[in-house]
């Protein structure tokens, strides 16, 4: 099996950036719906019918680990990514400003979170990624768009953030009028199913252009812990 990190390299291609995309967020602010279906109104989109369409397959969980838990996974991870740089340079990189590594042993209070977001967001009898992948982004660092690779990794994204609030937006690759903004507070999980994992490139939006549904989110530091299954 390769190590998940040299794999992760080439996953994330960045997708082209169409002007469409970049006026995303100006076109923001006007005709936003929004559809509190099941974790308030953590998802808006370009259409009602979007929103409701993808809405199975996208999925917000706010609180989904407590202050404590953060603590503990902070405490296991600090010690390793302090040791590396930021890396910022790389133009054709799907990522600016970031730090990742993997890990797959956890203490106690980690790895019952993790059975937690095993639970909550895989099918059952879905083989996993063995390693856990972490990646952080410094305050003024940001994820492109990009779809994971669809021959490394299976149907299932989940994530948890810590440290920071931030804006996860996703773009319809073959028509990118189509468009989710979901809002993953601090401590919460997200989920990225089927359709919305394959067919929408998913990016994580830089400080300066971090506004949801009208709201400005601050996007600081953040580290996300993220799980996957493997392709069938
Ligand atoms: C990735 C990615 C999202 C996140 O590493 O491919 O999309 O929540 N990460 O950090
Ligand atoms: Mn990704």
């Amino acid at each position: 099996m390769k190590p998940l990190l040299a794999v992760l390299k080439r996953i994330r291609k960045p997708a082209v950036y169409t002007s469409h995309q970049r006026c995303l967020s100006s076109c923001a602010s006007s005709g936003l719906l929004t559809l509190p279906i099941r974790d308030e109104a953590l998802i808006v989109g370009s259409s009602r019918e979007l929103v409701q369409r993808l809405g199975s397959q996208v999925e917000v969980k706010t609180a989904f680990i407590t202050e404590e838990e953060e603590g503990a996974f902070l405490a296991e991870l600090e010690p390793g990514l302090k040791k590396k740089r930021y890396e910022f340079d790389h133009w054709d990189d799907a990522i600016h400003g970031y730090r990742e590594t993997e890990r797959a042993k956890w203490g106690a209070k980690c790895e019952e979170v993790l059975n937690r977001v095993r639970s909550v967001a895989f099918p059952e009898g879905s083989q996993l990624l063995g390693p856990v992948h972490i990646l952080d982004l410094d305050k003024t660092g940001y994820i492109k768009p990009h779809v994971d690779s669809v021959k490394f990794c299976g149907s299932t994204i989940a994530g948890l953030s810590l440290l920071s609030d931030s804006i996860m937006r996703l773009v319809k690759e073959d028509a990118t009028n189509e468009w989710l903004d979901l809002l993953l507070p601090r401590r919460s999980l997200y989920i990225l199913r089927d359709q919305a994992r394959f067919n929408f490139t998913h990016q994580i939006l830089k400080d300066d252009e971090s506004v949801f549904n009208g709201q400005r989110v601050p996007r600081l530091r953040r580290i996300s812990v993220i799980c996957r299954n493997l392709p069938m």
